[in-house]
């Protein structure tokens, strides 16, 4: 991508890993480490109740703290939700919205997301939206319908040139999610610029060139700057590299490299 028009933006996603012990530990070595890369936005995303742990290791240092989902509502009788304004009390700046696993295990649908995403703004977090297709769907050729599907259904009730806000999309192609097998920065390239292509036609040119994409999938060490170097991955994702300060650091000073 181009960074004169958009900050690479590199999120660590701990999924259910880490306890509280090693939590803080890991949030302090890549706070330490993000500071010599001021031309990345980095985020973690730890579980919830590491998420004060979390906050409390980076203050100061410019790395935010994402919830890796969000209720659809603000409060009230929701036995096991965690909501978006709670989110944000505790010191949450993004939240990770429909990935994969919850869209497999929990069924949570389009229609659900749309939801959560109104409810993450209107409590002033940036949600990063996850989008990508299936093994049986890319074999059949449609991994961009399903992607449009779940984006335009995704981001259904946002309206007007500011209706996104400091929404990410996370492209993450199913098969690619802690396989080893990575999508190609060809693969990458062909579906981000398909998002930046629908966010323009519904939102305008203005919002959808500041949006970032970021590729999800196998991201590691090796393989992140052939990803970045294509002209709409504006970040990444990452699962299983982000749960080591060593590798995840490393990523994160690959995009501050390309970002130079
Ligand atoms: P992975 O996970 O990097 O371990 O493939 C990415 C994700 O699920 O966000």
């Amino acid at each position: 991508m181009s960074p004169s028009v958009r900050r690479y933006l590199i999120v660590g996603n701990w999924k259910m890993n880490k306890r509280l012990a090693e939590a803080g530990g890991l949030a302090a070595q890549v706070a330490q480490g993000a500071r010599r890369c001021p031309r990345t936005e980095v985020v973690l995303a730890p579980p919830y109740l590491a998420v004060p742990t979390v906050r409390e290791a980076v203050k100061g240092s410019g790395v935010g703290v994402a919830g890796q989902d969000a209720s659809w509502e603000e409060w009230g009788a929701f036995t096991g939700e965690v909501s978006a304004p709670m989110l944000r009390d505790a010191g949450c700046t993004h939240v990770i919205l429909g990935h994969s696993e919850r869209r497999i295990h929990l069924g949570e649908s389009d229609a659900l997301l749309a939801r959560k995403l109104r409810a993450a703004l209107a409590a002033e977090l940036a949600p990063i939206l996850c989008v990508g297709e299936r093994l049986e769907e890319r074999r059949a050729g449609r991994q961009l319908e399903v992607v449009e599907g779940q984006l335009l259904g995704g981001l259904e009730g946002l309206a007007g040139a500011d209706g996104l806000g400091r929404t990410a999309i996370a492209y993450e192609p199913v098969w690619a999610i802690g396989t080893g097998e990575v999508a190609t920065p060809e693969q990458a390239q062909e579906a981000h610029g398909f998002i930046r292509r629908l966010l323009k036609e519904r939102f305008g040119p203005a919002a959808a060139e500041a949006t970032r994409i970021l590729y999800g999938g196998s991201v590691n060490p090796e393989n992140v700057s052939s990803l970045l170097t294509q002209a709409d991955v504006d970040g990444a994702l990452v699962g299983g590299a982000s749960l080591k300060a060593e590798s995840f650091l490393t990523i994160v000073a690959a995009a501050e490299k390309q970002a130079a």
